[in-house]
């Protein structure tokens, strides 16, 4: 296993503030996994497996182990005449794992085309996007737990998903995922609810989409709204979505009837926190080295910080803001590390 001592890990994340860290390593492997979970217990350092850092936020040096997950393969464990599962290395590339399923025919992931990461972060946070979440194809989930030294498959009801939840980000760095199955459809039904999906395939004429015409329709409505990291630092929305009661949301309604809302159960509903932050003003606002992204007030941009603590201290300013005038608490979306 390759290590190294005290380096930036400014190339590494996808804010590239210039944090250090004391101690660095590259995993490739089951092996290396037990090795690196060993060698944090008897150094009695924290441990970190990073992906490709696109949803991390270091504060500061890091005291421990950060090890990038580069686990790689793609393989194929089963097929009926409908289905394919197939058993995926942590390490691969998210996007480059949804292309090479959209060319084979396989749906099921399209519509989350072009999210930054790997495969091994996927079900973490339960990525979603453009009316699909991992959740929908993943089968298992292999880790490693860190407590109780053993490996273990996850089913997946087993992984406790939620929006942008799981069983992995709640027991926080306890478990090292080093494969995911995913099943896909060989027939799939095209997810084409969302209504920016339907403007793009109207806009180019397609009437009878496959599956490569709604991952270039995503690809295309991702690009035009999402700042690119190799740019601009920044890791997708920073906050999560709102989820509040359905008493709190009809008083918030009487007062702000503008505000955009979707009902999630008969008595809840999710808040579009763009809207919330645009509506305190905070859209396209640059302070320093930090500003919210002018075209979507959900994401927090960087324009050259040091730290990721210039990010953490804005992002304080908008939760501060937002409760001030709508009596929310914005939940951080993004892994703080510190
Ligand atoms: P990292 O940032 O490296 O890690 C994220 C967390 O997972 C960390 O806590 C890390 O310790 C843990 N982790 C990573 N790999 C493993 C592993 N193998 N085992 C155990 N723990 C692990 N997310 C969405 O859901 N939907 C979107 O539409 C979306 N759009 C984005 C757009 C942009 C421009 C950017 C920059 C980010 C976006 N994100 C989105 C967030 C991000 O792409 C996802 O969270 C992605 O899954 C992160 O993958 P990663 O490999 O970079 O994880
Ligand atoms: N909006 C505003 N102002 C803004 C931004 C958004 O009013 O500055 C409004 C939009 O007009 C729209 C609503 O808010 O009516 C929702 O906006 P959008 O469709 O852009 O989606 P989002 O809720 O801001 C979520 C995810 C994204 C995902 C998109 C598409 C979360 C926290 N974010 O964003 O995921 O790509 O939907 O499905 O759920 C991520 O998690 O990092 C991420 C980028």
């Amino acid at each position: 296993m390759y290590t190294t001592k005290n380096i930036s890990l400014k190339l590494y994340h996808s804010f590239a503030s210039n944090e250090t860290t004391s101690d660095f390593s590259i995993i490739t492997s089951q092996n290396d996994i037990v090795a690196i979970s060993n060698w944090s217990k008897q150094n009695d350092k924290p441990l970190l497996i990073l992906g490709s850092g696109s949803n991390v936020l270091f504060t500061k040096h890091f005291d421990g182990m950060v090890a990038k997950m580069e686990l790689m393969g793609i393989k194929k464990i089963s097929e009926t005449p409908s289905e394919v599962v197939l058993e995926v290395g942590a390490g691969e590339n998210w996007h480059y794992f949804v292309c090479y399923c959209v060319q084979k025919g396989w749906g099921g992931i399209e519509n989350l085309s072009l999210i930054p990461g790997t495969v091994g972060a996927s079900p973490i946070q339960n990525i979603g996007a453009y009316g699909a979440e991992a959740k929908d194809t993943i089968k298992n989930v292999i880790a490693y737990d860190t407590i109780n030294e053993k490996w273990e498959i996850f089913t997946n009801q087993a992984c406790n998903f939620g929006y942008r939840s799981s069983l992995f980000k709640s027991e926080k760095n306890r478990y090292i995922i080093s494969h995911v199955h995913f099943t896909l459809q060989k027939q799939p039904t095209l997810k084409t609810d969302y209504g920016v999906i339907r403007e793009v395939l109207h806009e180019r004429n397609i009437k009878n989409p496959s599956l490569v015409d709604i991952s270039n329709a995503i690809i295309q409505i991702r690009s035009e709204k999402l700042p690119d990291p190799k740019k601009m630092g920044n890791a997708g929305s920073f906050f999560k979505n709102p989820i509040i009661s359905i008493d709190q949301f009809e008083q918030l309604k009487t007062e702000f009837p503008n505000m955009i809302a979707y009902p999630i159960t008969d008595t809840t509903y999710k808040l579009a926190a763009g809207w919330l932050i645009e509506a305190c003003g905070w859209k396209g606002i640059r302070n320093g080295n930090v500003g919210c992204y002018a075209k979507q007030a959900l994401v927090i941009v960087s324009y050259g910080i040091e730290s990721g603590k210039e990010v953490y201290e804005f992002s304080e300013s908008i939760i501060q803001s937002v409760i001030k005038k709508f009596g929310i608490t914005l939940e951080r979306e993004v892994n703080v590390i510190n």
